[in-house]
């Protein structure tokens, strides 16, 4: 199924490149602009966002990687420690 009409680019090569890029860095932040990329392409009309990021959530390389997914909470407690610091 074509994804992208303005660069031709189909749910698979969106899969495709989502495997490619997860298998070359298991820590990589993957996002729609990475995507693109990895196909040697860029967004034009971005008509296509909404279709383009549910087919990249549909595929199971997608999740977080493990070991980033505390890292919010950890910057919340820096934070949460750092005014209790600068209280007393
Ligand atoms: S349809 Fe994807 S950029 Fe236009």
């Amino acid at each position: 199924m074509i994804v992208c009409h303005c660069m031709n680019i189909t749910d698979k090569d969106i899969d495709n490149a989502i495997d490619w890029m997860r298998a070359s860095d298991t820590r990589a932040l993957i996002t729609p602009g990475k995507v693109y990329r990895a196909l040697g392409k860029s967004a034009d009309c971005g008509g296509c966002m909404s279709l383009f990021l549910a087919t990249m959530r549909k595929n199971e390389n997608m999740e977080v990687p493990i070991e980033l997914r505390t890292l919010r909470d950890t910057r919340i407690k820096e934070k949460r420690s750092c005014k209790a610091t600068k209280k007393s």
